[in-house]
């Protein structure tokens, strides 16, 4: 039946950036879904309470691991305590990311390598894990990579090239992977929210730029992290089982026009 198809129950699931917004809500889709989750953030305090949140909440279980995605021992530390609490790596989605703001011209190499680092590279250093991991367990698996539809728009008033640029960069490494991997079933595909209301976009300087972006927006409203739920149980699902190298866009229609 098709909706069993959606069922993750029996699959575990590593979620990095997860301990507040877009990556809370995907962790907490897949727990009730049916998978038992690790949540790996930077963030010790705050992702080990969303872990005991969810656990409670959905009767999953659900952990918390540190991981600094910046730092390559931190992740291959990450995979090593994943494999000891949970065994087997079925679904993994890498999330974490950062937002900064300068005009280019004005851009200095500290902010651009510091965002790459996590937007880009970070998911690269997941990503490669991912895949060794999966390989070797011979039974292929699901990944997924939060991009954003800055990767195929230019944000503004907001100048953010360096964000611009990292996310059609996730874009195009998970189409690559898609392609290298699919040979041993592993599917990878890209998630790219619209602006969401998360932390990220609730600073001041940011606030401002609600109306405009709403304005913009042919549904008239910003997405809230639930509405990227049920992308996340989808593209991880057997119902998604021939799609690959792909880039579902949740933007209320932002990028239409
Ligand atoms: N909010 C939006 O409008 C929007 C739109 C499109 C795409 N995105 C993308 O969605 C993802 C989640 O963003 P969000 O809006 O939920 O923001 P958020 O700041 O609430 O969440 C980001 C998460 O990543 C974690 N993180 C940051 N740096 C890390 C590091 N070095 N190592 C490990 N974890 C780290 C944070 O601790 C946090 O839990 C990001 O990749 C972001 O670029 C957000």
């Amino acid at each position: 039946m098709i909706l069993d198809r959606f069922r993750l129950e029996g699959k575990n699931a590593l979620v990095v950036g997860a301990a507040r917004g877009i990556g809370k809500a995907y962790a907490q889709a897949l727990a009730e879904a049916g998978a038992n989750v690790v949540i790996g953030d930077i963030l010790k305090n705050e992702a080990q309470k969303t872990a005991d949140e969810l656990a409670k909440t959905t009767g999953r279980k659900v952990i918390s691991i540190y991981v600094d995605v910046r730092d390559t021992s931190s992740v291959k530390k990450m995979f090593d305590e994943y494999l000891q609490e949970m065994g087997e790596l079925n679904i993994a989605v890498n999330n974490a990311g950062i937002a900064t703001n300068a005009p280019a011209e004005e851009l200095t190499e500290e902010m651009w390598d510091e965002l790459m680092a996590i937007n880009l590279r970070g998911i690269f250093l997941c990503c490669r894990e991912e895949g060794q991991i999966m390989i070797k367990q011979g039974k292929g698996g699901a990944i997924i990579n939060t991009a954003s539809m800055s990767a195929r728009i230019v944000n503004y008033p907001q100048k953010q090239a360096h964000y611009n640029a990292s996310k059609a960069g996730v874009v195009m490494l998970t189409k690559a992977l898609a392609v290298e991997w699919a040979e041993y079933n592993i599917r990878v595909n890209a998630i790219s929210p619209g602006y969401t209301l998360t932390e990220m976009n609730l600073r001041p300087e940011v606030e401002k730029l609600h109306p405009h972006w709403i304005e913009r927006t042919p549904m008239k409203r910003l997405a809230d992290p639930e509405d990227m739920m049920g992308a996340v149980v989808f593209l991880a699902s057997e119902t998604a089982s021939f799609i690959t190298g792909h880039e579902l866009v949740i933007d209320g229609g932002f990028t239409l026009w």
